[in-house]
């Protein structure tokens, strides 16, 4: 299973990717708009920092003015996902940019119908909202484990990015149906460090060390 960030916070993003364990990170809108930062010059940096794909969002919903958009984020970097929205005409961009060998997370997917669209117009990650349909009362992983099968059914290579996660149970969930990739605000994936028992257990192994009168060094 990868890991991306959901984040445009580059100290964040530098935090992660020493961890080793990052593998990508997702952008939208609100959170370029939260970073305070220009868009094109931040994505560039995320991208040197990070190897792995980097998503970064299309602000206009017309098919011409995706398009350009689209591939102005793809010359920023190699490792640039261009997200689309899954509407018609971001579908259509979608099968253009993948025709050309860009990569396309489609997001604000709610539906397993919209990721069969999504899969068929050649997107690399179809980015299903679990946090925002629990949300209304709906069951977000059901729609992954829904997704999941419906792309192993047809041996679709579209990847699984579950989005709008809230909470570490997403992202085990997620593991147990075999989504591809998680992508997750930091302190989420931060929190998966964490046990209570991890704690206590360490905090008895340091008294018991210190008993010892030894040093490993
Ligand atoms: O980046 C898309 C998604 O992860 C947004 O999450 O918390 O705004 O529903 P959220």
């Amino acid at each position: 299973m990868k890991f991306f960030a959901d984040t445009s916070d580059l100290n964040d993003i530098k935090d992660l990717a020493s961890t080793g364990l990052l593998d990508g990170v997702t952008t939208n809108p609100t959170l370029i708009a939260k970073s305070g930062r220009e868009f094109l010059p931040l994505i560039a940096e995320i991208c040197k920092i990070v190897e792995g794909p980097v998503s970064a969002e299309v602000a206009a919903t017309d098919f011409e003015t995706m398009m350009k958009e689209g591939e102005k984020l793809a010359e920023i970097a190699p490792n640039i996902a261009v997200k689309v929205p899954l509407t018609e005409a971001g579908l259509k961009v979608c099968k253009e940019l993948s025709d050309n060998d860009v990569m396309v997370n489609v997001t604000l997917c709610f539906s397993a119908g919209q990721a069969i669209l999504a899969a068929k117009a050649g997107a690399t990650f179809i980015s299903p909202f679990v946090g925002r349909l629990d949300d209304i009362g709906q069951d977000g992983m059901q729609l992954i484990e829904d997704i999941v099968t419906i792309y192993d059914n047809y041996s679709f290579g579209t990847e699984v990015l579950v989005a709008s996660i809230r909470h570490p149970m997403h992202i085990i969930d997620s593991a147990r149906i075999g989504a591809d990739v998680v992508t997750c605000p930091p302190d989420v994936i931060r929190k998966l460090y964490k046990h209570p028992l991890t704690d206590k257990g360490l905090a008895a192994f340091v008294e018991d060390w210190k008993k010892t009168g030894q040093s490993i060094l």
